[in-house]
């Protein structure tokens, strides 16, 4: 069924686990995703950015996700808007069927974000919403924001409990060290989080739910086969996965998926590619890229996020 995140988190909360969110754009993606969720149970979060709407168009992937729940009915499934913007692009998805919205304005002032949340969350909870804002900037690049590594701050544990009282939202993400796209650590950097900061807001939050942003493993397997049938992403790194199963078992209910979703497939058909020179069907590199996909999802359930059977 079509729902939003309340209850979810809720219940990934209470089990030491995370929900799945993973950024859709198209058909096979949404297919590849949702089955996998189907086989094994795992309720899920598809998310929509502001350049996944303005490529496929806001009807095509709300009913591409209707689809998805209409075809997997015993799954909960919430179709979430990633980096909202604005107050408008929140209200225009709240008014066009998504069940969760996430405003950023993480970038703001605190008082300016607080103000904007709570905007939001007053309208969207009139309609049965779910609202995520964010505390603190992610390095990398964004959406609507482009953070450098420099300007990225981590979130700053005393502030979350003033936020979450004034805004009313119903989840938070946080910085700790993740950061979008494919290259999160300098070559030769070790990866690491702070953990310490989410062990402190979850002490500051008691069953809150929290979102973590850029947690993509960037799959060494994925890269290496891009690498290998012509493609340049030298010093491709992410977020190790037991770095993420360790987030997953603290307040992090939320973990946001995209690059690796873009280096299954581009790995895929790069290959496929490589290895069929005459075909021309898009159907045959689509197929291979989307089990790809619902394979990646699918270890992703099991082994990072801990999700299979609480659907
Ligand atoms: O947070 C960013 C997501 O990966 C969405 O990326 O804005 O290119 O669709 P996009
Ligand atoms: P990745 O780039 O690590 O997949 O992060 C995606 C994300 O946070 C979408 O909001
Ligand atoms: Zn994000
Ligand atoms: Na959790």
């Amino acid at each position: 069924a079509l729902v939003n995140t309340k209850e979810m988190f809720k219940k990934a909360y209470d089990g030491g686990y995370a929900v799945g969110a993973f950024n859709v754009n198209n058909m096979e993606i949404v297919q590849g995703i949702t089955e996998a969720c189907q086989e094994l149970k795992a309720p899920v979060i598809l998310q929509v950015s502001a350049g996944a709407r303005k490529y496929a168009n806001h009807t095509y992937l709300v009913k591409l996700v209707e689809a998805a729940v209409k075809e997997n009915p015993n799954i909960p499934i919430a179709l979430h808007l990633d980096h909202g913007s604005s107050y408008e692009l929140c209200k225009d998805c709240i008014d066009g069927g998504f069940t969760s919205v996430m405003i950023d304005g993480s970038h703001l002032p605190f008082d300016e974000n607080v103000e904007l949340a709570h905007k939001v969350a007053e309208y969207a909870h009139k309609y049965n919403v779910t609202v995520e804002a964010e505390l603190g900037r992610l390095a990398g690049i964004e959406d609507a924001v482009n953070v450098s590594a420099d300007d990225a701050s981590y979130t700053n544990p005393a502030e979350v409990q003033e936020f979450v009282e004034r805004t009313g939202v119903d989840s938070l993400a946080i910085a700790i060290g993740t950061s979008h796209g494919a290259y999160k650590f300098k070559p030769g950097q070790k990866p690491q989080l702070r953990f310490d900061i989410l062990a402190e807001v979850g002490k500051r939050l008691p069953g809150f739910p929290i979102v973590l942003h850029g947690a993509s493993s960037v799959i060494p397997e994925f890269v290496q086969m891009i690498n290998q049938y012509g493609g340049q992403m030298p010093d491709a790194i992410g977020i190790p996965e037991d770095m993420l199963r360790e987030a997953a078992k603290m307040a992090v209910c939320k973990i946001n998926v995209d690059s690796d979703l873009r280096l299954a497939m581009t790995g895929t058909i790069r290959k496929y590619f490589a290895e069929n020179p005459s075909h021309f069907d898009p159907r045959q590199y689509l197929a291979p890229a989307r089990t790809a996909i619902k394979d990646m999802v699918a270890h992703k359930i099991n082994t990072v996020l801990g999700c299979a059977g609480k659907a």
